[in-house]
């Protein structure tokens, strides 16, 4: 009955699905809650080698009572460092999806159309639905590729187009030239998701200064390891900044947040050893799950995009490693990926752990 009072575009929305949780899962399959390995979050396995000492301060330097620095100061310099740009092109919240709600209230009002591919991040589509936005849809190719003309057709009177490179759940990313091609014709903003850019060997950053246009979104969750700290920022010309720094909500970084990031952001050898640690692990873990009678795409992501042969089979594969209280993210009946499981590469021995499933049957 309340639904009934509610705007009609909010009871439209499909809202965002997770798979069950740990606690679920244990009771669910009666296994210590502590055994089950979560493979559909494309986090990294172990928390950054600062984390403690870095929460030892917290703990001993400031109390609770206390604000944050709103400006997040210290956190945007040490930001403005790591990328080589200037600390007033940046803009921090709390996660990469925080910066999307921020970009999404500060271009669209209800009605606006927004352009984006499929398949990709859900929340690119669900932002914009929440502000009451229409979402114009374009397809990648069978490659996972974007399509430029039709992009840039789709845009045409829209008020963001918005890519995901490297892709999530597709785990490729897009030729370099296609992406500037694409931010150089655009008629309105491009905003690119980078969440996983570390994981790869390119950025948009550096076209920033040609394209005041292009906003490019980052996380601390993935590369950084940070997921549960909840640590996202966008990256662009100071005159789109100053705009999105107008819809940024007060305070949302925690003080423990804003100095476990800090820390994590002077230990820059930490984050690569994760992705090199990714990169080692993904080539066996795709070995493994290709025997196992997986179609795997190629990936530079911390997953694997895999293909079953059906939504059955898909099925089967995820409820036989769920008994096993092994997680992956489940597409069997996903619109545009049926029959797909997306895989989180973890470590060597948590990996070996799922393939051993795989192959117990
Ligand atoms: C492509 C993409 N963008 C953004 C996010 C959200 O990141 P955050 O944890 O910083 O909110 C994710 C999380 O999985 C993601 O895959």
């Amino acid at each position: 009955m309340l639904a009934h009072f509610a705007r009609r575009s909010v009871v439209e929305i499909e809202p965002y699905g997770w798979e069950a949780t740990d606690a679920l899962i244990a009771a669910r399959h009666r296994l210590p809650a502590d055994t089950i390995l979560r493979f559909d979050l494309n986090t990294v396995p172990s928390a950054p080698p600062s984390w403690h000492a870095a929460m030892t301060a917290a703990r001993d330097e400031g109390g609770p009572q206390e604000y944050a620095d709103p400006t997040y100061d210290e956190l945007t310099r040490l930001l403005g460092g790591y990328l080589g740009v200037a600390p007033t092109q940046i803009l921090v919240g709390a996660g990469a999806d925080e910066i999307l709600s921020i970009i999404c209230q500060t271009f669209l009002d209800p009605g606006d159309a927004v352009v984006v591919t499929a398949p990709t991040y859900p929340v690119h589509t669900l932002r914009p639905q929440q502000l009451g936005a229409t979402v114009r849809v374009c397809p990648l190719d069978t490659d996972f590729s974007p399509d430029p003309e039709r992009l840039l057709a789709a845009a045409v009177g829209a008020k963001l187009l918005i890519l995901c490179s490297p892709n999530n759940p597709t785990g490729n990313a897009f030729d370099p030239a296609l992406i500037e091609r694409i931010i150089a014709a655009s008629p309105c903003p491009v905003v690119l998701d980078e969440a996983y850019a570390e994981f790869g060997d390119w950025s948009a950053i550096p076209l920033l200064d040609r394209h005041p246009h292009l906003i490019v979104v980052r996380t601390m969750s993935k590369a950084f390891a940070l997921a549960g700290m909840r640590l996202g920022y966008a990256v662009a010309g100071s005159g789109a900044i100053d705009l999105l720094q107008r819809l940024r909500p007060t305070n949302s970084i925690s003080v423990v947040t804003a100095r476990i990031a800090a820390a994590g952001l002077r230990d820059l050898p930490a984050m690569r050893a994760n992705v090199a640690r990714v990169a080692a692990a993904r080539g066996p873990l795709v070995a493994g799950l290709r025997a196992a009678g997986a179609h795997v795409y190629p990936s530079v992501t911390n997953f694997l995009l895999t293909d079953w042969g059906g939504p059955d089979a898909a099925g089967a594969v995820a409820a036989r490693l769920e008994r096993r209280g092994l997680v992956v993210r489940n597409y069997a009946h996903h619109q545009f990926l049926p029959g797909h499981l997306r895989i989180t590469v973890r470590s060597a021995e948590q990996n070996a752990r799922l393939l051993a499933a795989l192959r117990a049957g």
